[in-house]
């Protein structure tokens, strides 16, 4: 791992806190992601599944970890399970957790080798009186690629067919949707990263340099600062491709008078950052990318304030579109009419800035939460409006990351430029 171990106390506190709302006499169960093959014999690099990173800290493939906190025999109620290393491993792979190296990184008391899984596991579970099983549960989790723990459930319906099966997902959702302060300090560290490697870019950017240049410079400052790399494929779109949401081919090159919008974030520890920046490609607006920029920051500003204890997604979202609506008549991409005879279910809005606003973030960039349940306190989002005006070449969003506390947010991207003025000042440089 290129980054600083975190303290074993946060794992120990997330698995308390998991305890806590499991059912009487379940075991639950989390499996590693698969090592995703690319190529004859080749994988994508290894990304450890975020739940049980979450609950063990261990980064390492082929792990398991069972929870079962009712276990008549006191050494099981939490158990990691390990792929045993050897000579050959190390040589070709490097170096593997020992299980003294296991039980200081999760604070887990009970490591085995996974050979040893079967029987173990048949002994916690014929004292289990249900099986809580973690399966991928977002709304808009779509493969035909089964995965690790789906497959494992299948195995275990199969050999346990008698067990009643839990869900371990919205357990897992509840809890990693409210950040501890060791996990929002791991999070400010990513956050720092990506502010350099916006920096960087700042100093950088010029009439003639590539898309991916930019990308370059933004990965060179993640790595050397102990960043694994990026938390998602990087959007570095200039002029019209900032029209193009998921724009990734970040081949484009950046001509004098465009914006370049890039949405990038550093993966720190796990953990992921969400920005989005806008600057323009000469060091200057003109005056309408400027109008269209602060329009887009009040929108920021406006629905940041909105990210408070108690306020819905569902609700948020719709007075986010009431300012949005305002600052599109305002630059003259919407009238008053075509805003009084909108179709209430698809607002006119929407054909500018047809994303939503906010996400949970957290391990995962999208990360898990109840999107119907109140915010509450600890909870981080990103803030993200944008308009997107395809017949002017021109997309802005901006997006920083939100703590909501009982006190008010905190920004916690607040260092990073993000007025007119300040971002002109620092390219003129
Ligand atoms: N970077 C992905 C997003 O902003 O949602
Ligand atoms: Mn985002
Ligand atoms: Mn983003």
């Amino acid at each position: 791992m290129k980054y600083h171990p975190i303290a074993k106390e946060l794992f120990i506190e997330n698995r308390k806190r998991f305890k806590a709302r499991l059912d009487q006499g379940a075991s639950a169960i989390f499996n590693s992601n698969d090592e995703m093959p690319r190529c004859g014999d080749a994988h994508f690099p290894f990304r450890q599944q975020s739940d049980i990173f979450y609950l063990s800290g261990i980064d390492q493939e082929q792990t398991v970890l069972v929870i079962s906190p009712d276990c008549p025999l006191p050494q099981y109620r939490e158990v990691l399970f390990l792929r045993k290393t050897n000579e050959h491993i190390a040589i070709w792979e490097g170096h593997k957790y020992t299980k003294e190296e296991a039980k200081q990184a999760s604070g887990i008391q009970t490591i085995f080798w996974l050979e040893e899984m079967d029987s173990v596991l048949t002994v916690i579970l014929n004292h289990s009186s249900s099986i809580f099983l973690n399966l991928n549960e977002n709304d808009r989790y779509s493969s035909p690629v089964p995965y690790r723990d789906l497959r494992f459930a299948h195995e275990i319906k199969e050999k346990y067919a008698s067990h009643t099966i839990g869900r371990c997902a919205p357990i897992m959702a509840e809890l990693r949707s409210i950040k501890s302060d060791t996990e929002v300090a791991v999070m400010k560290e990513a956050m720092r990263i990506t502010e350099m490697a916006f920096r960087r870019v700042l100093a950088f950017t010029k009439p003639g340099v590539t898309e991916y240049e930019i990308e370059a410079e933004i990965t060179h400052e993640f790595l050397r600062n102990r960043a694994t790399g990026h938390a998602y494929t990087p959007i570095i779109a200039s002029g019209p491709s900032a029209c193009v949401l998921h724009y990734t081919e970040n081949n484009r090159v950046c001509n004098d008078g465009d914006v370049i919008l890039m949405d990038f974030g550093a993966e720190y520890a796990n953990y992921a950052a969400d920005l989005t920046r806008c600057i323009p490609v000469n060091g200057k607006f003109t005056q309408r990318q400027k109008d269209v920029y602060n329009a887009v920051l009040r929108v920021m500003r406006a629905a940041t304030a909105m990210l408070v204890p108690g306020n819905t997604i569902e609700n948020y979202h719709k007075e986010v579109g009431y300012v949005m609506e305002r600052e599109l008549i305002s630059l003259g991409l919407l009238t008053e009419t075509e805003v009084k005879n909108q179709n209430p279910a698809a607002p006119a809005y929407k054909k500018y800035f047809m994303h939503g606003t906010s996400h949970f973030l957290g391990l995962d960039v999208h990360d898990i939460g109840d999107r119907y349940a109140p915010m509450q306190a600890g909870m981080v989002f990103t803030c993200e409006p944008g308009i997107y005006i395809p017949e002017e070449g021109l997309g802005i969003r901006i997006e920083n990351d939100i703590l909501i506390t009982e006190k008010g947010q905190i920004d916690l991207m607040a260092s990073i430029p993000i007025e007119v003025d300040e971002i002109e000042a620092l390219m003129a440089k």
